[in-house]
């Protein structure tokens, strides 16, 4: 029953249980950015060093911003524009705080548009290995299958139709059938699936090197990219700063304890991403493949673990489908907040659900370009964006700038507009330390983090 075990104002829905949250909004931080993102950034960015200033960033900026967002979510009970216009109005300010809301909603498509063919790919290997691929095959071949989806276009936008099908079909029901029951299912299968291959990676692969690679100290330079790389990362693999999370977080009771969930949800997706550096690393260093290859990783390496071992193709299939999965429950994530605000224009949220989705095909045309044939079109070199393709500016223009701006944003909405007390009563269940530690980060340590780290990475 909708908005069960929260006792709240029926008319507006709420997730089923306090679990029912947890597991939905795990399921929108992990997704390709902690299995896909994290293993090709730390690789390309040198490791142990980065995988620091990722905690650090983390702990300090993402993960408080991360629950600013969810309590302005639950606050404002409505699409991120609407509730962000309406706190605005409670607490009296000039500024244009539904631009922050619209901003995110630009986001959440930009984003969808490559996360589409990045999953995309995931199912069209998922189908290869339903017809018995990868078991047996050399380098060579998992070469091949990569190099032939990203030179076909028509292929990819075929398959980021599906996906976004998918995502949208999901979404058109109402959040407890559908965004509920795909988190409940997707979850606990995706976990199992990535602790066994760890498993596996440990005992076949160079495990010690891994470790040393992201755990170790290394020569390195810290440069202010690479700390605003490893902030990007962590918004990103937190989903903090489109609005997605502030939609879920319109949907949680009061009955949620934030700090708590904040506190599990965030240690779930470090988890992931650590165990996926940990399945993929090993078998980097024992097969030769460069670290430092790029978003292509996830499709270089892995496969040649199926392709040694008995039933490869089943454990390919499974883990293709999984990766889907990941991807799955972040990507409705993604286009709840679209569809939320033109619910409230009257819309049903089939018709939103399906117009987005559909817009997000569109879009993606330029991340699939991108791969094929545009792989050395550099739209931005004029402005000395050179060597980025439209993939590399949208992808590092949200999780760079539009996310930690807008985690700014609710940092300062949070830490300074509203007052102590309306904040202490939005987290009924918060107070002593943690809460004051919290609150001084807000209004502290994150503004200046993230303000630091931007005018580092623009003097720089
Ligand atoms: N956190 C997701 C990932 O790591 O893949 C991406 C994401 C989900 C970003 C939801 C933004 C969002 F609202």
């Amino acid at each position: 029953m909708a908005g069960a075990g929260t006792g709240e104002n029926s008319a507006y829905p709420s997730f089923s249980s306090r679990i029912a949250f947890i597991i939905v909004t795990a399921g929108s931080a992990v997704g390709l950015g902690n299995v896909w993102g994290f293993p090709y950034v730390a690789g390309q960015n040198g490791g142990g060093g980065f995988v620091l200033i990722y905690l650090l960033a983390l702990a300090l900026v993402a993960a408080p911003a991360f629950m600013a967002e969810l309590m302005l979510g639950r606050m404002g009970k409505a699409s991120p524009p609407t509730a962000l216009g309406r706190l605005q109005a409670k607490v009296g300010s000039k500024l244009h705080w539904p631009l922050v809301g619209w901003t995110g909603l630009v986001g959440t498509i930009l984003v969808l548009s490559f996360y589409a063919v990045i999953a995309g790919q995931a199912m069209d290997y998922m189908l290869e290995a339903a017809g018995g691929g990868f078991a047996g095959w050399s380098d060579a071949d998992v070469q091949a299958l990569d190099a032939n989806f990203k030179s076909s276009m028509p292929m990819m936008a075929l398959w980021s139709a599906i996906f976004m099908g998918l995502t949208a079909l999901i979404v058109s029901f109402d959040i407890n059938t559908g965004l509920e029951q795909a988190g409940k299912v997707m979850m606990p299968l995706l976990l199992l699936i990535l602790l066994g291959m760890v498993i596996y990676s440990g005992n076949m692969g160079d495990f010690g090197k891994a470790v040393d690679f992201l755990f170790g100290f290394h020569e390195m330079e810290f440069t202010p990219r690479l700390f605003l790389e490893a902030m990007g990362q962590a918004f990103f693999t937190l989903g903090v700063g489109v609005g997605g999370i502030m939609t879920y977080g319109s949907y949680m009771g009061r009955d949620v304890n934030l700090p708590r969930a904040t506190f599990w949800i965030v240690a779930m997706d470090v988890f992931v991403a650590l165990a996926a550096g940990l399945a993929i690393f090993p078998l980097v260093f024992s097969s030769g493949v460069d670290a430092a290859a790029g978003p292509g990783l996830v499709f270089l390496t892995l496969p040649l673990i199926f392709a040694d071992i008995p039933g490869g193709a089943v454990v390919a299939f499974a883990f293709f489908l999984l990766l889907t999965f990941a991807a799955v429950t972040s990507s409705i994530s993604l286009l709840s907040p679209t569809v939320a605000r033109l619910e409230e224009a009257g819309w049903s949220r089939r018709r939103g659900a399906t117009v987005m989705a559909a817009l997000v095909v569109g879009i993606s045309l330029l991340t699939s370009y991108s791969f094929a044939g545009g792989k050395d079109v550099f739209p931005l070199a004029a402005l000395g964006l050179g060597g980025m393709t439209f993939f590399d500016l949208i992808r590092e223009g949200v999780s760079n700038f539009i996310l930690p701006l807008s985690g700014l944003a609710y940092a300062l909405m949070v830490g300074w507009a509203l007052s102590r007390e309306d904040v202490r009563q939005a987290l009924p269940m918060a107070d002593g330390p943690l809460f004051r530690a919290w609150h001084m980060v807000i209004r502290y340590v994150a503004p200046i983090c993230i303000t630091a780290l931007f005018v580092g990475a623009v003097a720089g």
